[in-house]
């Protein structure tokens, strides 16, 4: 096991990373002083591990009050969380009671909302199941929802006091989900860390084939830089946006789509190859540094084709992107491979070049090529 920490003061806390971790109560002890807990998970998550982490609870004792929603993200809205919240109140949950998101990103965000909002207050515990979240969506404290007119536009800074991430978990992750973790851990490569983007080019494969050594090293390695960035700029005031690489486009893609119809990695995917796109218009980066970011989203087997959604279509979505600034949209872009900047100056019509020769590129593609 490889334990990390997100250093934020007297709000640090653990990411335990490893295999069988579910089964080991004294981990989890610490984080649960008293004798109940809420578990928050979904209809997929729940037949698979709650039993496990159930069991794991009670040999320290804990009783836990389970909360099961409905799977995808289409159901990350308020009609959700008010499911959560109606149990918790129901069954006399109070502020020492510990609320544990057992599942992916979706589950995640919507527990830890709950858990910030929820008698103001209450500690909050992270066991992701998926590669998504285990490498990113976990860690920093970005909890929320969905709205119709956008993407995780609710929501609170809040910081989990424990994440355990269970690596065996992985083995029944579907393939396409997998893949989608994948990307944002590329975009660690991407953003701030060079060797690492060469170690994934070097290992691709081995993480396809879920070979547990190669799954580790990368999910460790994408926390230790998930976990500088919090650090450094916890409530995103500047270096935390560059993890937004691929995702004003990607989120755009995802709301633009229908929500669920394509997954969040999945929009970061194409979302990242039209920002180095971009990068590459405003003259930072080369045609071969885009073909190496495509290449390498191609054998993760994710999408490297943006749909065609328009430009006009794409422009009102990004609109209302977390990180516009006096109606600015400001983009993270690739200053270098390996190198991030947040850029509001893109002049429009180079945006505009970017968004149709993705469309012009979606026109000329076949249904095939969207994946690799
Ligand atoms: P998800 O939570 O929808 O999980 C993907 C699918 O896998 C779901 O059907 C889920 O039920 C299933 N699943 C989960 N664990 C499984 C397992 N071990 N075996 C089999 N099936 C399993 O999606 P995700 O990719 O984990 O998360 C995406 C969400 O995370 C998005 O809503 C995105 O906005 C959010 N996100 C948040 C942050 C953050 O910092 N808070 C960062 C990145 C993404
Ligand atoms: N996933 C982006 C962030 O945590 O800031």
């Amino acid at each position: 096991m490889k334990t990390l920490t997100v250093g934020l003061g007297e709000r640090s806390y653990p990411i335990h990373i490893g295999s069988g971790l579910l089964d080991q109560a004294a981990l989890l002890q610490p984080a649960v002083p008293r004798k109940r807990v809420a578990i928050v998970s979904n209809t997929t998550v729940a037949p698979l591990y709650l039993g496990r982490l159930r069991q794991t609870l009670q040999q320290i004792g804990v009783e836990s009050q389970e909360i099961i929603l409905p799977d995808g993200e289409a159901y990350k809205n308020s009609d959700t969380l008010n499911l959560i919240y109606d149990a918790l109140l129901r069954s006399h949950c109070e502020r020492s009671t510990p609320l544990i998101a057992l599942g992916g990103g979706v589950i995640g965000d919507m527990t830890g909302y709950a858990a910030a909002t929820y008698l103001r207050g209450v500690p909050f515990i992270q066991i992701p199941t998926t590669l998504l979240a285990q490498v990113d969506s976990s860690v920093g404290g970005k909890t929320g929802i969905n709205h119709p007119l956008g993407k995780n536009m609710i929501g609170a800074f809040y910081q989990p006091i424990l994440v355990l991430a269970d690596t065996d978990t992985l083995k029944t992750l579907p393939d396409n989900e997998l893949s989608a973790g994948l990307a944002e851990v590329i975009k660690y490569g991407l953003i701030r860390d060079l060797p690492f983007l060469d170690w994934l080019e070097q290992n691709m494969d081995k993480l396809l084939a879920r070979d547990t050594a190669a799954l580790q090293y990368a999910i460790a390695r994408s926390c230790v830089n998930k976990a500088e960035v919090v650090a450094a700029d916890e409530r995103e005031r500047g270096e935390r946006a560059l993890l937004n690489l691929g995702h004003t486009f990607g989120h755009a893609i995802e709301s633009g789509m229908g929500y669920g119809n394509w997954l969040h990695g999945e929009g970061v995917a194409a979302g990242t190859i039209m920002a180095a796109d971009l990068s590459r218009r405003l003259g930072w980066i080369s045609e071969q540094d885009v073909q190496r970011v495509r290449s390498l989203f191609a054998r993760a087997k994710l999408p490297i084709v943006a749909p065609d959604l328009g430009p006009d279509r794409y422009l009102e979505l990004m609109g209302l992107d977390k990180k516009v600034e006096g109606g600015k949209i400001r983009f993270v872009l690739l200053r270098q491979i390996g190198h991030a900047v947040v850029n509001g100056e893109v002049p429009p019509e180079i945006l505009l070049q970017t968004l149709q020769a993705c469309c012009k590129e979606q026109v000329a593609e076949t249904s095939d090529t969207r994946h690799g």
